[in-house]
């Protein structure tokens, strides 16, 4: 604690860096800064206090202070044990008018490389408020932050907690741990928490899945609103969000040419649509695995060989998981993937890969050749080189999406956090969606930043196609 604010980073002393990278980011997040001019004075968050469990990057650094700018008290941890950029982390809590000996930002708790109990000791600090009180707001993404919630209160009033999948692994012990731990200090604490929240935001598609899961037992207890899915989200940052920042990761990871190699990209919904693209931008010949007929299809149409990956491993010298299930690569795959093949995930969670599978092969050793880049050897003496350990490597080797893309996912952020927090009792513990007008309203600020010129509907043509002229001017089932 340095004047007053709590805080665990790296080093502090980045925040110079942290600020001019911040200072950049601004201009390309008009979305975001609209936000700020358009509630100047207004203060619609004055009295929210958000606890937020997102990669602490520079975008979201320039989401942080959007929030306390309208009026907010933040507290942050990232979702994942490497996506953290430490300069973001430590000028988020110096903020904009602070220095390093009298910071005056926000109570954040990230750093890159965590190891997992600490990655839920930050969650534990990032939702427990130093008066002991809990947020009444929660920002997620991926859902560890509500699932910590919804987990401590069962512990508390149950004494059980099952996993949904994955009770005995390593990852599932340390989170049973923590909140074996925090009952044994504080018995009720996750139940008073979750009384106070008057709802979650959520960011992306896996942890919008464990949301509706929860809605649909009956055990979501506060409104959630599904970020994911609004369109200028979705089909904006996991579609070309991804086509920037997969192959970043790619060349900051290996530094391989990707022109002529042959990369198999599994799963085509919105993620592996942009990998795919991004990957033959580079001139790989691009392989796509998928379940589903349509999406399978919808590659075939845009040109991709579609493929079981048990037929193309031989050939493969790349390949990602996009797809949020789990398993998809097993280790027999790895075993037989080509010699220093790169694999890599950009699914939320690290289980799209075995990677417990692979410490446990027989005879497998290990060789870390730099942070987040690791090349394992079988015991045949062949190799392949796993980036990230499996983690969501566009964040893990790179440093995610761009700003600009970050502005459309952020604007519904701010959005949803506006919406429930001021208008919670309008809404029943269930998953919602935010209005098709406001999606509009997102796509017109960036639009307009990038010079983008809107046709108008006269009054007779929107009479004609039956909209207002002022939109909506899609029905909601429209798919884009
Ligand atoms: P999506 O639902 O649009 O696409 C996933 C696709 O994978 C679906 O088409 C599905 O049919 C397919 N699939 C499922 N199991 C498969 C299997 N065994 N083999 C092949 N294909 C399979 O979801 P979206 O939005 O593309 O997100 C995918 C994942 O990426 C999620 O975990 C999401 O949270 C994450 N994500 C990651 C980002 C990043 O920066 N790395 C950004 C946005 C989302």
């Amino acid at each position: 604690t340095r004047n007053g604010i709590d805080f665990a980073v790296a080093d502090l002393s980045l925040h110079e860096f942290g600020r001019k990278e911040i200072r950049l980011a601004e201009h390309e997040m008009p979305g975001l800064m609209a936000f700020r001019r358009e509630y100047s004075g207004v203060y619609p968050l004055k009295g929210a206090r958000i606890s937020g469990s997102l990669h602490m990057t520079i975008q979201t650094a320039v989401l942080i202070e959007t929030l306390v700018d309208l009026g907010a008290e933040v507290r942050w941890a990232s979702c994942n044990i490497f996506s953290t950029q430490d300069h973001a982390a430590a000028a988020v809590v110096v903020g904009p008018h602070g220095t390093e000996e009298e910071p005056k930002g926000v109570a954040c708790f990230a750093w890159k490389g965590e190891t997992l109990p600490e990655y839920w000791w930050t969650a534990e600090q990032m939702l427990t408020w130093p008066d002991g009180g809990g947020p009444n707001m929660i920002l997620d993404d991926g859902g560890d932050a509500t699932m910590l919630v919804h987990k401590g209160k069962q512990y508390e009033t149950q004494g059980v907690v099952p996993s949904p999948e994955a009770d005995d692994s390593d990852e599932w012990k340390v989170f049973l741990a923590l909140l074996k731990k925090s009952l044994e200090a504080d018995n009720g604490k996750w139940t008073k928490i979750a009384e106070g929240v008057r709802g979650v935001t959520e960011e992306t598609t896996t942890g919008v899945m464990r949301l509706y899961q929860l809605a649909a037992a009956g055990e979501l207890l506060f409104p959630a609103i599904n970020v994911n899915d609004a369109v200028t989200k979705s089909k904006f940052d996991n579609r070309y969000g991804i086509r920037h920042s997969l192959i970043d990761g790619i060349n900051r990871g290996t530094d391989v040419l990707m022109g002529g190699k042959v990369a198999v990209v599994c799963g085509y919904g919105d993620v592996g649509k942009g990998s795919a693209e991004s990957l033959r931008g580079q001139g790989a010949r691009v392989i796509v695995t998928e379940i589903d007929p349509i999406c399978a299809l919808q590659a075939a149409m845009d040109g991709y060989q579609v493929a079981r990956l048990e037929s193309v491993l031989p050939t493969a010298d790349i390949i990602i998981t996009t797809t949020g299930n789990k398993n998809v690569v097993t280790v027999e795959h790895m075993a037989q993937m080509k010699h220093q093949a790169i694999l890599g995930n950009v699914g939320h969670f690290d289980n799209e890969l075995d990677m417990a599978g692979l410490q446990r092969y027989p005879g497998i050793r290990k060789n870390n050749i730099k942070p987040q880049v690791d090349e394992w050897i079988f015991p045949t003496g062949r190799t392949i080189i796993v980036l990230s350990e499996g983690r969501l490597m566009n964040l893990g080797n790179a440093t995610g999406h761009p700003s600009f893309v970050m502005s459309n996912s952020f604007s519904n952020q701010v959005i949803a956090q506006v919406e429930l927090f001021t208008k919670f009792k309008e809404y029943d513990n269930e998953v919602y969606r935010l209005p098709k007008v406001l999606d509009e309203k997102v796509a017109r600020i960036h639009l307009e930043a990038l010079g983008g010129e809107l046709t108008k509907l006269t009054k007779d043509q929107a009479e004609y196609i039956d909209v207002d002229v002022e939109g909506p001017f899609k029905p909601e089932h429209y798919r884009y």
